[in-house]
Formats: C-alpha cells, sequence, structure tokens
C-alpha cells in the first residue's frame, strides 16, 4: 500500500513538471524577445562574410586568364624621366609613379640632373613597387636655365633623356649576348616628370613597330597639339607655332621601339638645339613623317596633358626660419 501510493506520487509529479514545461514553451513562442544583441551579430557575421565574398571575388578576377591577360608576354615599356632638386620634386615624381603602377611591364628609369644620385630619388624608387633604374648626370652650367631665365631659353633633359639611352643601348648589347636577337624588343616613352599621363596611353604605345604618336593637351598655348591623320597616315601637324619645325610635336606625343634605339646607336638629343627643335633632332635622325604610327583612334583623343606645377611661394616659411621657427629640416617633402 505505501509502496503503491509513492510509485503514484513519482507519477503525478512526473505529470506535473511535464505539463508546467510544456505550458512554459508554449508561452515563449509567442512572445517578441530582445533581439538587438542578435542583431548586430547577425549584422556582423553578414559584413563579414560579405567581405569574404569580395576577396574571393577578386582572387577568382586574378587568377582567371579570360579576365586578367596574360602580362609577362607584353613588351617591355622603358620610360625615361629626367628629375632636378626643387621643393615639388618629390610630389612630381610620387604622382607618376603611382600611376605608372597600374602599368604592366614598365621599367622606369630616372635620371637625375645632379653630381651624384640623391637619397630622396633612391628612396623613393626603392619604396615605389616598381622596376627601376637610377641615373643620374648634371647639365653643364653653359647648358643650364640660371635664375631668372625664361624657361623656353635653353632645352631642359636633353642631357638626361641622352644618358638613359646610352644605359637603355648598353643594356639591349649586353643582354643580346646571352638571349641573341630578342634583347632588343620593347618601347621607350620620355615622360617628364610634370605632366599627366593616363594608363591609356601605354596600351596605345606598347605595339611601336618604328615610332608612334598621339596628341597632347594643355600644350603649345593650345587646347591640344595633334599629328593630323588622313588615310591612316600622318599627313601635318596641328599646332599654332612654326608648323615647318621637322617634328612640330611635344617630347610626350610620341614613343620610340627600343629596336629602332638600337639599331640608330648615334640618335640623341641636342642639348644645343634652339627653342622647340630638341624632339626633332633626335626624331629626324630615326623616322620619316610618313612612317609614323597614329595612335588614340588616329590621333583624336587626348590621354597625356603637358601639366606644369606651379612653383611654391616660400614667403611665411622665409620668414619664420629668420625668427628660428621654420619647418624642421629634417622633414622630407
Ligand atoms: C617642354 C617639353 O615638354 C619638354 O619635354 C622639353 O624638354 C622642354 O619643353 C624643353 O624645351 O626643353 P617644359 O614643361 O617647358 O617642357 O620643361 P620642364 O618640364 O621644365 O622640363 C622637362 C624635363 O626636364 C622635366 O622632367 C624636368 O624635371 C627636367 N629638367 C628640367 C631637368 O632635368 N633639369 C632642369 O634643370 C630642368
Ligand atoms: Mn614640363
Amino acid at each position: 500500500m505505501r509502496l503503491k501510493l509513492k510509485l503514484k506520487t513519482v507519477f503525478v509529479l512526473y505529470f506535473m513538471v511535464s505539463l508546467l514545461g510544456l505550458v512554459y514553451a508554449l508561452m515563449q513562442l509567442g512572445q517578441r524577445c530582445d533581439c538587438t544583441e542578435h542583431d548586430i551579430i547577425k549584422d556582423r557575421t553578414i559584413s563579414r562574410l560579405r567581405g569574404d565574398l569580395h576577396k574571393l571575388q577578386e582572387e577568382a578576377k586574378r587568377s582567371d586568364p579570360t579576365k586578367a591577360p596574360k602580362k609577362t608576354n607584353l613588351p617591355p615599356i622603358y620610360v625615361i624621366t629626367p628629375t632636378y632638386a626643387r621643393l615639388v620634386q618629390k610630389a612630381e615624381l610620387t604622382r607618376l609613379s603611382q600611376t605608372f603602377l597600374h602599368v604592366p611591364q614598365l621599367h622606369w628609369i630616372v635620371v637625375e640632373d645632379s653630381d651624384q644620385p640623391t637619397a630622396l630619388v633612391r628612396n623613393l624608387l626603392a619604396e615605389s613597387g616598381l622596376a627601376y633604374t637610377q641615373l643620374h648626370i648634371l647639365t653643364p652650367k653653359e647648358r643650364k636655365l640660371q635664375e631668372g631665365d625664361p624657361s623656353w631659353l635653353k632645352p631642359r633633359g636633353a642631357e638626361q633623356r641622352n644618358e638613359g639611352l646610352r644605359w637603355l643601348r648598353e643594356m639591349a648589347s649586353t643582354s643580346r649576348g646571352q638571349q641573341g636577337a630578342a634583347a632588343d624588343s620593347g618601347v621607350v616613352y620620355f615622360a617628364d616628370d610634370d605632366n599627366t599621363y593616363s594608363v591609356k596611353l601605354f596600351d596605345e604605345m606598347r605595339d611601336t613597330r618604328g615610332v608612334s604618336v598621339w596628341p597632347v593637351g594643355l600644350v603649345g598655348g593650345m587646347r591640344f597639339e595633334s599629328p593630323v591623320v588622313d588615310g591612316g597616315k600622318v599627313i601635318r601637324f596641328h599646332t599654332g607655332w612654326r608648323p615647318n619645325r621637322p617634328f612640330p610635336i611635344d617630347m610626350a606625343s610620341f614613343a620610340v621601339s627600343l629596336h629602332l634605339v638600337v639599331t640608330n646607336p648615334d640618335a640623341v638629343f641636342d642639348g644645343d638645339a634652339q627653342m622647340g627643335f630638341l624632339e626633332s633632332s633626335f626624331l629626324q635622325s630615326i623616322i620619316t613623317m610618313e612612317e609614323l604610327e597614329p595612335k588614340a583612334d588616329m590621333c583624336t583623343k587626348v590621354l597625356v596633358w603637358h601639366t606644369r606645377t606651379e612653383k611654391p611661394k616660400m614667403k611665411r616659411e622665409d620668414a619664420l626660419h629668420k625668427q628660428g621657427l621654420g619647418s624642421d629640416p629634417n622633414v622630407e617633402v
């Protein structure tokens, strides 16, 4: 009898607890929870997953050969840039280097107008992420613009471009010995440090066989100067000043095949050329107008601009310097 009662009690208790549990569960179902914490966790998870997805998509693009052209087979572009020390030099070279980073197979030949390589240019190149060569050659005093001279009085960058050409010819002849005829494949472009370059320009010049040409914006006192093309050939030049020059075009408006540079070892820029004849002094010994290869949609698109950087005024710096309060000279600008 006692045992019977105990079993019955246990059974009733078990039944009650289960029933209570069931009732509680049913009540929870209909109730709203405090979800803000859940939402934050959910949002974080979603944005993390989105980030992961984006990363994977980028990686897939990079490794998909149909979307990214195989870059290593492209002919190299050798860009020769004359440069000289001044307040804006680092800014100019930084802007250029970051444009060039978008161009595959580009080798930057920076030629300083100085008697020694400088630490500023050395460090900038080392940190640029580009393939590069640092050269230097000082413009002789009698050929250099003096303070106060008008900028057109003497050609600028002639010795430096010639030094770049010398390096290229030497490089091609030494690698020819090792690899046979392939050493002079590639294109040479003279990029001044103050111009503005579209990355599309480099696609245009990549397949230059002799000398390729295109328009230049904001040059010669005009909106643009350009070769004029008819039937796929350059027939004259659109320019407002001395159109009868052999090649009335700016340095930024042409590229030359390395082959032509190597097979014409005497073609150089004439540091004594009169105003506006520097480009002609080099081009007339290697090409004729009829042979020029028009690019940029038959010379109808402007992809490079002859921008010039304003010289910064240092009036306040000079005034503070006199009071011993000038900017810290150890900070590189
Ligand atoms: C124009 C042309 O665009 C230049 O290609 C050409 O060399 C120049 O005229 C000229 O007739 O000599 P512009 O803007 O007047 O250019 O020249 P800069 O940009 O002042 O100089 C051209 C290049 O030479 C620049 O890369 C500059 O850094 C370099 N340069 C200039 C030197 O290496 N040393 C100097 O003393 C001055
Ligand atoms: Mn310039």
